[in-house]
């Protein structure tokens, strides 16, 4: 073939590309979008087969091990241009070493790209996802990922693995800590407010990361709560409940996706074509890359779904650019180009996509535009990020129970016996996929205290308990990174050390939970009650008579019915951040009041799971008390849960006024607002997250008992009162039938307006076309 046929064809290809994506290179606006599409295709034009496929090549390398295999040849796959992109290699002067190899020393001098699982937070670590979401502020949502951007591309990166926004309804799945629960609404505002912070208005400024949302698809619905496992559901609960959040990341602009590890209808995700194209690039019009998880092309051979060679095909075919760590792309594409099972256009539009990607990151520009010392020496673990990580940390707690107001506690003149494996501790604040964070600048519950109340509180700590003593779980925890030093001394003896610190105390502070390691990914659990060692200590301290204040540290929602029974009073603190102990502090004293709310519901027994709240009536509904046998519900244990969807106290009480509708009969595209009156009846100022759900009780599918539609969080003095107006569409009414298609039928509609889920006032009213 001669040169100007080859770029002839090349030309071709690009112009076809570019037509079945969408991209019509003419039209583009912006200045740069010609200029990008004509330094591609000249750069196209140059690259070879293998220099095209190796593009797609995602390698990890240095700090970090997220999975199982490491990469190999890496220097070498480097300077022979067969290496698209790096991850888990950070700060300026490591990355910049990397890119050197890259530009220097490639034959196209292509810059890599540069990826981390910045997850929440880079290194001033803010709370995990489940507990950035109890926030339910947006604002500070996005401001926690505007600020891990702005660390992240100060140390080197470009890209980040997050936001993470499975919906699950299975707190054994340790992932669980890593999404925003259970709610697909909620979920999608939360997605998008992520892709927001990370992304800002503009890629190729310095300190805006390209976001990567994860994990497509339904990953969150794994059987059994057991990671990495199958999953399979109806389409229409898919549509309804699973892809929301994926779908608000999209049209909020986000840069890439990556796949799943599960199954889709059968078919893994990462060869799933319905999935990737059909549904993401054609449905939803995504016009990024795609990645897919760590080594997931490979595991599609233990999935049962061809050879390495077949499943790279078939993944190159659905729709996948870019392999993470696998190397079955580098490996086997070329072969089964020869033997025709892709094609040339295949290839060259993943390729396409991945420089696409580089070039709107800068990187063609400035391949060392993210590697600034100077930025890396002044805009990390500022400070100001540390305020801002422990605001956002006091903000995502949740009062699970307050009783005889036992918090907030006096800030004088009392003693405070101080007990619990996580009470003195640094190196579980973090929680999970804390990657960059550095547990050493973490704040421990003991210090937070003592900051914040010197000497004006008598502390007395004591241990009481190792966080687990169950040796198989141990040595399977600290196999992998763990790091659970244990205290040699007995249980009995911890426990009675403990009690004799309570002798002389006004008020225990148990601080009690997960390590770490108990959650976040491959840390699935069939028991999600505190340890059981930590229980015996709980027993104990319960035993005293002295009211125990419980301050939870965990990834997912426990089983906590008994100590709901006996603690006096219970603060859930997910894993706070680095600003852990601050935070707390500040907490339990009543300088801030708590505000959080639930984004999952919390089961009284593991039997019960699945339970969440937007759950669907049945044909048997049962009332709760009746005696009656043929109703769906359980002989042992309620329906109920143990905490809803949507539960927070505060230190103070909000009365809710009757609802005032502006209509109870609507028509078309009318407006319904919704006014309620919330006072604060007690007598600290707190704010209130006012949750609007509705119910459609008649519909041609079976709709769920209630689904979240807008929520406002409002801030009041005692005494104090405001309205809050909720303004509501027919798109407020839209569900999918059983054609897919996203409709409102006419009808009767319940409009729940309250505190939580379960705790709502309810209205009727009628809306006709
Ligand atoms: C596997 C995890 O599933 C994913 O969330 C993460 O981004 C990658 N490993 C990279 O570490």
């Amino acid at each position: 073939m001669t040169v100007r046929h080859a770029t002839l064809q090349l030309m071709v290809s690009i112009a076809i590309f570019c037509f079945l994506c969408g991209i019509n290179v003419g039209e583009q606006s912006g200045i740069k979008k010609k200029e990008m599409n004509d330094k591609i295709t000249r750069l196209m034009q140059q690259m070879t087969r293998e220099e095209k496929i190796g593009q797609l090549n995602l390698v990890s390398l240095g700090f970090d091990i997220t999975g199982p295999i490491v990469s190999q040849n890496v220097d070498e796959n480097i300077r022979n241009g067969l290496v698209g992109g790096v991850f888990n290699t950070y700060t300026p002067i490591a990355v910049r070493k990397i890119q050197e190899l890259a530009v220097n020393s490639s034959r196209l001098h292509i810059p890599l790209i540069f990826g981390y699982d910045v997850i929440h937070g880079h290194r001033t670590i803010f709370p995990i996802a489940l507990g950035l979401s109890s926030t339910w502020d947006m604002k500070l949502i996005e401001q926690s990922a505007r600020i891990a951007a702005r660390e992240a591309s100060a140390d080197g990166l470009q890209w980040v693995f997050s936001p993470m926004v499975d919906i699950t309804r299975d707190p054994r799945w340790g992932r669980i800590s890593e999404g925003s629960g259970e709610d697909p609404w909620l979920g999608s505002q939360i997605a998008k407010a992520m892709v927001r912070g990370y992304q800002g208005d503009d890629l190729m400024k310095k300190d805006t990361v390209m976001a990567c949302v994860k994990h497509f698809a339904l990953y969150g619905g794994a059987e059994g709560g057991r990671d990495y496992n199958t999953v399979d559901m109806s389409r229409i609960r898919m549509y309804q409940d699973y892809l929301p959040p994926y779908q608000a990341a999209v049209d909020a602009d986000v840069g890439s996706v990556m796949t799943s590890f599960n199954e889709v209808d059968g078919i893994p995700a990462s060869a799933n074509k319905w999935l990737l194209d059909d549904l993401l690039r054609h449905q939803w019009n995504f016009t990024g890359f795609i990645v897919t998880d760590y080594t997931a092309i490979n595991e599609m051979v233990d999935h049962g779904i061809g050879n390495l060679k077949q499943v790279s095909a078939l993944a190159l075919k659905a729709g996948v650019d870019m392999d993470m760590v696998g190397e079955g792309f580098l490996r086997t594409l070329s072969e089964s180009l020869d033997e025709n099972d892709i094609t040339q256009q295949h290839i060259d539009r993943a390729c396409w996509r991945v420089l696409e990607t580089k070039y709107k990151l800068g990187l063609f520009d400035d391949p060392y535009l993210y590697c600034d010392e100077n930025r890396a020496a002044t805009e990390i673990l500022t400070i100001e990020n540390r305020l801002a990580a422990k605001e956002i940390s006091k903000r995502s707690f949740v009062l699970l129970k307050n009783a005889n107001q036992t918090l907030p506690l006096n800030r004088r003149g009392i003693t405070v016996a101080l007990i619990g494996p996580l009470a003195d501790d640094q190196r579980n604040m973090l929680g999970s996929w804390s990657a960059a964070g550095d547990w050493k600048q973490s704040v421990s519950v003991a210090t937070g205290i003592k900051n914040l109340v010197g000497d004006e509180v008598k502390v007395v700590y004591s241990k009481g308990a190792n966080i687990i003593d169950d040796p198989d779980i141990l040595d399977q925890l600290n196999a992998n990174g763990g790091d659970i030093i244990l205290d040699d001394q007995s249980l009995e003896i911890l426990i009675e050390q403990a009690v004799c610190e309570t002798q002389n105390a006004d008020v225990i502070v148990a601080v009690l939970g997960e390590s770490q390691g108990m959650s976040g990914e491959a840390a699935s659990r069939s028991d999600i009650g505190l340890p059981e060692n930590q229980k015996k200590l709980l027993r104990a301290l319960f035993d005293t008579t002295i009211p125990v204040v419980l301050v939870l540290m965990n990834g997912r929602p426990l089983t906590l019915t008994w100590e709901n029974d006996h603690a006096a009073a219970i603060l859930e603190t997910w894993f706070p951040g680095t600003e852990a102990g601050n935070a707390i502090a500040e907490v339990l004293f009543g300088e801030y009041n708590p505000s959080g709310k639930l984004t999952v519901t919390f089961p009284r027994n593991v039997g019960q799971i699945p339970v969440y709240y937007n759950h669907k009536n049945t044909g048997r509904p049962y009332d709760g008390h009746s005696m009656e046998k043929y109703k769906s519900r359980y002989l042992d244990v309620s329906n109920d849960p143990l905490y809803p969807f949507g539960f927070g106290l505060s230190y103070t009480t909000f009365e809710y006024s009757p609802l005032k509708l502006d209509k109870t009969n609507l028509t078309g595209n009318q407006l319904l607002t919704v006014r309620v009156l919330i006072r604060n009846s007690g007598t600290y100022a707190g704010e209130e997250v006012v949750q609007l759900y509705i119910h459609d009780p008649i519909a041609s599918v079976t709709r769920a008992a209630k689904e979240l539609k807008r929520f406002e969080k409002v801030f009041l003095q005692p005494t104090e009162h405001k309205e809050v107006a909720f303004d509501i569409t027919v798109d407020d009414l839209k569900f999918y039938n059983s054609d897919l298609q996203y409709v409102w039928e006419p009808g009767e509609f319940i409009i729940h307006v309250g505190t939580n889920s379960q705790n709502t006032q309810a209205v009727s009213v009628h809306w006709f076309k």
